[in-house]
Formats: C-alpha cells, structure tokens, sequence
C-alpha cells in the first residue's frame, strides 16, 4: 500500500467538515462531483486524437463561437457538458454560470435545488489544446440566493472575497486538483490506479520573491506605462535597478501557469492594456481571475488588477474581462505601486520607451 499514509480527497473533505460540526455536507457532496467531473476531462483530454473530440465543436457547419466570440473547440463543449451533468443532480446547486455558455445556467426542474452557485471555466487554455500543452478546469462556488427560484446574473455578481471555495484541476504530465476552502491551498495528485486524488501538497505557499515573470510580450506596445516600466527593469537584469537576472515564461494556459507560480512562485500579468479598448483585460473576472486570485491570496501570493486585488472588485456582468496581475507577494505589491505612481510614470516613460527592449 504505497499510499497509505496519504489523505485522499474524500478523506480531507470529511476532517475538514468536522470543523463545522453544523455542516450539511451539501459542499462536500459538491466538491466531490466537481472532482468527478474533472476526472471525466482529465480522461477525455488524455485520449487526445484518439478519441475524436479534437478540434473545433460544430466545424462542419462552419463553427461555433462563445459569448466572448472565441472559436469553441469540441473539448470546450464536451467539458462544459461534463460539469453540468456530474453537479446538477444532486441538490447542491441553486444554478451555474461558465465561460461557454452565454447566461446562468438553471437547475432542470426534475432536480432539486441547493444553495451553491458553481461558477467554471471548463477548459482553460483550450486555444493550444491540438498542441498537447497543459489545459486545465477552473472553479469557484458563491452562496446562492437560496429562493428557489431561478438565478439571474445578479445572483453571480458577487466580489470575489465571497467566494466559499475556488480550485483548478490541472491536466498534464499527472492530473492535479488544487483547491481552497478557505483554509489554505491544497493540491491533490490523481492516482491512476485508484481513480482517487490523493493529498500530495498540503498548505502550498508562494515564495515572496521570484526571478521569473510571465507576460505575453506580444502585445508590449499595448501596455501601460506601469507594465512597460516593471517588465523593462526586469529585462534589465544584474546591471540594471532590480540588480537581478530574471527569466520568463509563457505557456499560455493560465492554470499552466497558476500551477507553476503556486509551485516555486514567480508573477504572471495579463493587465488591461489598449488592443482593444473594448475588452478591458483578456481573462474573465467571475470564472479565471476570481478562483485563481482566491488560490494566490490563500497561500501567502497576491492578485491584483494592477491597481487593487481583484478579490474586491464588484463584478458587472457575468463575463466581465479585467487586467490580472498574480503570484509573488512583493513583486505584485511592487506592481500595484508603479501604478500608483503616476508622477513618477508619466516622467520616467519617455525614458524607458526610448531604452525599452520591446520598442514599438
Ligand atoms: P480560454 O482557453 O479559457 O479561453 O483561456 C485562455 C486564456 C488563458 O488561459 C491564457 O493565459 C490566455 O488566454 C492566453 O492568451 P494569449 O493567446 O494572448 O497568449
Ligand atoms: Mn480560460
Ligand atoms: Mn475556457
């Protein structure tokens, strides 16, 4: 029994619930179907091109595309399925809400309704699915209104501080699953020969300070002068004002790249930028930024707008984008204060556009 010192899922779920000794257990019975679901992905994901669900969803009839107008991949559609019918049964849930799908989803009438709303992205990173990189389910759980009646976008409207719970599961080399109650982060690694997760790395905590950033450097031309200044000090390295070599990275899967931070720390930024003025930040605030700024801020990192932490801001719509700065303490902390520094910006810009290695 090479695992019998280790706490399964299921295992954690119940010592963690004796704390609350008025528990219902309706959140554990969640969590595990959540868990369930992810297994499902995992295993979907993992039969690659053999399965048949590569590609783009509906190609033959010329496509289909998300609310944000993102070509959805067949994986998309598949994982979104999977989450719907592994949690909508069993009385948990007051409704959902999700990246594929336009508005809240309502618990069917022959099932009864509970007082959770589970919000997810089913796939992220799924642009880059045909290319065998890590993709990954992201997830978050509010209180519901508890009416009974059906959920509008409202009800999901909720900052992210309220969240009850927030987790990923990660699909790569191993499928992980990482998850806070509120209680610190925990990552459970799947066993595939039990189907079980199993508690692999209790109490994750995020190294205060890093050498490593991670950015789509692409888009450089299109950032603000905060970004512009914290990114070029950094390719500066050893001669220049951080007096530190740094190294990048850039898988573009965001779980890929929470994981990576939450492992051996580092900063990951998407921050508003002027691409396109109307979509203020790539990554959505309810389903990516929310959960995965719950998961920073409970081992120790922080997530920020690039001006305050994104856990405070009030949501305005369901599928609301924001710029999203994460990971390392003080290296948020630093971003957030060349933002707040707008004297400070507006001299040293011209400056640093002039040195800048990513000069328009
Ligand atoms: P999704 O696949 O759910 O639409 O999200 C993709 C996101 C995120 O995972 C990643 O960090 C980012 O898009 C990549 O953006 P670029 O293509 O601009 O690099
Ligand atoms: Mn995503
Ligand atoms: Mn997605």
């Amino acid at each position: 029994m090479p695992h019998a010192h280790r706490s399964t899922l299921t295992q954690f779920l119940i010592e963690e619930r004796r704390r609350f000794p008025e528990a219902s257990g309706d959140f554990n019975a969640l969590i595990l179907d959540v868990a369930i679901a992810c297994k499902a992905i995992a295993r979907a994901v993992a039969f690659g091109e053999l399965g048949g669900a590569m590609g783009n969803h509906a190609e033959e009839s010329g496509g289909s595309v998300n609310v944000q107008g993102e070509t959805q991949k067949k994986l998309d559609v598949l994982s979104n399925q999977v989450f719907i019918q592994r949690t909508e049964w069993a009385g948990n849930l007051a409704g959902m809400a999700s990246e594929e799908m336009e508005l809240p989803y309502q618990i069917p009438a022959q099932y009864p309704r509970g007082k959770y709303l589970l919000v997810f992205d089913p796939l992220d990173g799924s642009s880059n699915i045909d290319v065998n990189v890590s993709v990954g389910s992201i997830f978050s759980i509010l209180r519901g209104p508890d009416t009974g009646v059906d959920v509008v976008e409202a009800d999901f409207l909720q900052a992210g501080t309220k969240q009850v719970a927030a987790g990923y599961a990660l699909y790569g080399p191993t499928t992980m699953l990482v998850l806070s109650v509120g209680n610190g982060v925990y990552g459970f690694t799947l066993d595939p020969n039990l189907g079980e997760f199993m508690l692999t790395h209790p109490k994750l905590k995020i190294p205060e300070d890093t050498q490593e950033f991670a950015i789509n450097a692409s888009n450089s031309r299109f950032w603000e002068a905060p970004v512009k200044r914290y990114v070029d000090e950094c390719l500066a390295g050893k001669p220049g004002p951080r007096a530190k070599d740094f190294n990048m990275r850039w898988i573009a899967s965001m779980v890929a790249e929470a994981h990576r931070i939450l492992m051996r720390g580092g900063v990951f930024m998407y921050p508003r930028d002027t691409k396109d003025l109307a979509k203020p930040g790539r990554l959505r605030l309810l389903y990516e930024a929310n959960p995965i700024g719950m998961l920073m801020e409970q081992a120790g990192g922080r997530a920020s707008t690039g001006e305050k932490p994104v856990l405070q801001v009030k949501p305005g719509s369901l599928h609301q984008r924001i710029g999203l700065v994460f990971g390392s303490k003080n290296e948020v902390e630093r971003i957030e204060r060349y933002h707040s520094e707008p004297e400070r910006n507006a001299m040293i810009n011209p400056l640093f556009a002039e040195r800048s290695l990513f000069r328009d």
